[in-house]
């Protein structure tokens, strides 16, 4: 899919996916809308919970894409081209243990910089369109709530970023990843990103609702579930909310 985002900065906002939903309501959308808050003051995180990010330091932007291309089987496509564009992103920028983590983050080694917050309208046995909102720890220094293992660009490699530059590098790679997708051949997307999948193919501990469990991820599913082999047995599926990485 060729895509032009067309960026919209505002000072503030409690959330930018709130603001685009809201924006989508009143009909004032259109397919690459972008809507970066420079103080989001009360993000939204998965579960419902906070998204922290000090005013002025960070990336908090949502963008609007039109999604009729991927059938609802086939979901958690959308998030695989975003989590891949993102980790080439955060390559690029020289980050070293970059990871996706399954099954809305990006990590550096064992720390959460980015996380991710999708809102999808179907239409018929097709997605429509898709808000995706995105967090990235950019210049923050310090966090202060109890966000599980934050980290920032700048804790890492010292540098002061500029927001707007790092905007445009990151939207140029969710754009070159969305034109190169071919949906007959998304194998290859599959491929990219369980190499780049935090876990694949290790043998780690997890936790389900029977308890903890020694296991290897195998695959992550078109509905985004995740697949593992267990040591003792055979292998399952989980669902989002239903595994925990210990
Ligand atoms: C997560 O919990 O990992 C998902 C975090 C998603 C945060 C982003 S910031 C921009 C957009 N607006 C929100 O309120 N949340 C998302």
């Amino acid at each position: 899919m060729k895509i032009k985002f067309n960026t919209i900065v505002i000072q503030e906002a409690s959330s930018t996916n709130l603001f685009m939903q809201e924006w989508k309501k009143a009909g004032k959308l259109k397919n690459g809308d972008v809507l970066r808050a420079v103080n989001q003051n009360n993000g939204i995180g998965q579960h419902g919970n906070f998204w922290e990010s000090e005013a002025g330091k960070n990336l908090t932007f949502s963008l609007f894409l039109e999604t009729h291309f991927i059938p609802a089987s086939d979901v958690f496509l959308l998030n695989k081209i975003i989590s891949v564009a993102l980790y080439d992103y955060l390559k690029s920028s020289g980050l070293p243990q970059v990871t996706i983590k399954w099954p809305n983050d990006l990590f550096v080694g064992d720390k959460k910089i980015a996380g991710m917050l999708t809102h999808n309208s179907f239409l018929g046995d097709k997605l429509e369109n898709s808000i995706i909102g995105i967090g990235m720890n950019i210049n923050q220094m310090e966090f202060i709530t109890d966000a599980p293992n934050p980290i920032s660009m700048k804790q890492i490699t010292g540098i002061d970023y500029d927001l707007e530059k790092e905007l445009d590098s990151i939207l140029n790679y969710i754009e070159k990843e969305l034109e190169q997708f071919n949906y007959y051949n998304r194998k290859q997307l599959n491929a990219k990103y369980l190499r780049f999948l935090y876990g694949f193919g290790e043998s780690r501990q997890f936790k389900d609702s029977e308890g903890s469990f020694i296991g290897v991820i195998k695959s992550v599913d078109s509905f985004g579930r995740l697949l593992i082999k267990k040591e003792k047995g055979l292998q399952s599926v989980y669902d989002i909310k239903e595994i925990q990485f210990l």
